[in-house]
């Protein structure tokens, strides 16, 4: 992927920050999904007083994505950090939405952590999630 693209998709993701809605943790996380249509979708974490029900900014961006009949992506670029923080730090996926990425993603699926458009680390999904139960084990 260029680094055009790779810089743009961050910027939907820090952008997205904005709409975190996390009065508990104060944590605030941004996600760009990249279709391969080239269509972005973006994501932003969601908390709940009741705790469970929160979801991440990679599941809603995928969930508004696959809601919308898209199953193939390219790559997904991650920001997060606590509101405060003046820099932010590489926040990584939880295993949970490894997960859901493993659900529709191939292992050339590209996962970008930034810290800012300049800052960044890529990982295919096999780097996050090695040896992974997916739909092939399920599915012939
Ligand atoms: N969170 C994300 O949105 N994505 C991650 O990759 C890590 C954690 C959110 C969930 C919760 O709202 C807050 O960060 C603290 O866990």
């Amino acid at each position: 992927m260029d680094e055009q693209k790779i810089k743009e998709l961050i910027t939907y993701a820090l952008n997205m920050r904005a709409f975190s809605y996390t009065p508990y943790s104060k944590f605030k996380v941004g996600a760009a999904l990249l279709s391969s249509e080239g269509k972005i979708y973006t994501g932003c974490n969601i908390e709940n007083a009741s705790y469970t029900p929160t979801i991440c900014a990679e599941r809603t961006a995928f969930f508004k994505a696959v809601s919308e009949g898209v199953r193939e992506f390219k790559a997904i670029a991650i920001v997060g950090g606590h509101a405060d923080d003046k820099e932010l730090d590489y926040c990584f996926p939880c295993g949970v939405c490894r997960q859901v990425m493993s659900e529709f993603c191939r292992d050339s699926f590209l996962v970008i952590i930034a810290k800012s458009v300049d800052e960044y680390r890529t990982f295919s999904l096999p780097d996050i999630l090695p040896e992974r139960f997916g739909p092939k084990d399920l599915l012939c």
